[in-house]
């Protein structure tokens, strides 16, 4: 169950985006395992603050690189083992605004270290994916093989990364293994900003005696995450049989949590009764979703053990400590 007992000691890793929220839990999962970690990131949403612990430390490297420049993707992937490639702009809204931005940052900037990854005979190549390539398709929980018609340029994108994937996995025999990751939350997810996630925002603005807006009526749902779910993701990926790559999995805990619930919830946990206000819903946001992980549990092993009691108290605990 979980991370904790996966055997990786002495196996090197590049972790692309490894400065952001949960490229750098990523980082911390490996190299409490005993892992060799080696971050490559442009810090365009990412802090140094993010890897700051890991500094100084021998079994730690940081390159500050764009993954949009090939010749840096093949540096960075020089002498590894496993390549985690998480780099990536998120949010669907923004990239309504700035979808040539997306495009280039996050399809090229995945067929770059594709291109890398198997010029350098890594093992296995792991991506974050999202659940947003579900797009319009009503059916709950979500599985993989039933998608529907994206709704953003950034579901494309993720849409692309998984299907030159596929082309590499086929053609070159790198072996790839893509991640839709369900609304993850936890330590070091960024608060702030016009883009940020829900229950980071909503923790920070109740801390700080504000009053969020919920965008809608609240009743959506949503899969919620925990981060340490993720990273056990990531990690067992990497230890996965060749039969499993070139597809892609839904990762998440597999329950399903109403907006209006987790208000609710964090208000609790803050001891805070702040009533929210309301907004209206967002563009190429859906009203449901929730996944089916059985293809995970099945083909990776994952096991998630964090549902998402014991993780939001964990965040709103880690929030507490560092905001
Ligand atoms: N957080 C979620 O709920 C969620 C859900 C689905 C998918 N994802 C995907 O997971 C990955 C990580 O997301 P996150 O929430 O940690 O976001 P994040 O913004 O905290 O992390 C992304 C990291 O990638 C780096 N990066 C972006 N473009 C880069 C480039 N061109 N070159 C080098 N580095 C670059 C950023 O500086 C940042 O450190 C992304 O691919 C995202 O699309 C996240």
């Amino acid at each position: 169950m979980g991370f904790e007992g996966v055997n990786i000691a002495g196996r090197r890793f590049l972790v692309t985006g490894g400065a952001g929220f949960i490229g750098s839990n990523v980082c911390e999962g490996i190299l409490r395992l005993g892992g060799f970690v080696r971050v490559l990131d442009d810090l365009s949403t990412g802090k140094r603050g993010n890897v700051e612990l890991f500094s100084g430390r021998s079994d730690y490297e940081f390159i500050l690189g764009d993954v949009k420049d090939i010749e840096v993707c093949k540096k960075a992937c020089e002498g590894m083992d496993f390549v985690l490639h998480q780099a990536a702009w998120g949010s669907v809204p923004r990239s309504l605004e700035m979808p040539v931005f997306y495009c280039a940052n996050n399809i090229l900037g995945m067929v770059n270290m594709l291109e890398a990854a198997r010029r350098s005979g890594i093992k296995r190549f792991v991506y974050a994916s999202s659940s947003s390539v579900y797009g319009d398709e009503p059916t709950l929980p979500k599985a993989e093989g039933r998608e529907g018609n994206l709704l953003s340029p950034y579901a494309l994108t993720k849409r692309a990364a998984e299907e030159w994937a596929k082309q590499y996995t086929r053609h070159y025999g790198l072996p790839t293994y893509g991640l839709r990751y369900f609304n993850v939350f936890g330590p070091r997810q960024d608060p702030n900003g016009a883009y940020a996630a829900v229950i980071p925002k909503f923790i920070k603005q109740l801390m700080a005696g504000e009053r969020p807006t919920i965008n809608g009526d609240g009743r959506q749902s949503r899969d919620f995450t925990y981060i340490d779910n993720v990273v056990e993701a990531n990690l067992k990926a990497c230890l996965a049989p060749e039969s499993a790559a070139g597809e892609a999995y839904n990762i998440a805990y597999g329950g399903r949590e109403y907006l209006i619930d987790i208000y609710h919830c964090i208000c609790a946990a803050l001891g805070t009764d702040i009533e929210p206000l309301y907004g209206p819903d967002r563009a190429g946001d859906i009203k449901h979703s929730n996944a089916d992980i059985s293809k995970a549990r099945e083909k990776l092993g994952y096991s998630p053990e964090w549902d998402f009691e014991r993780g939001i108290n964990k965040a709103i605990g880690w929030y507490k400590e560092n905001l």
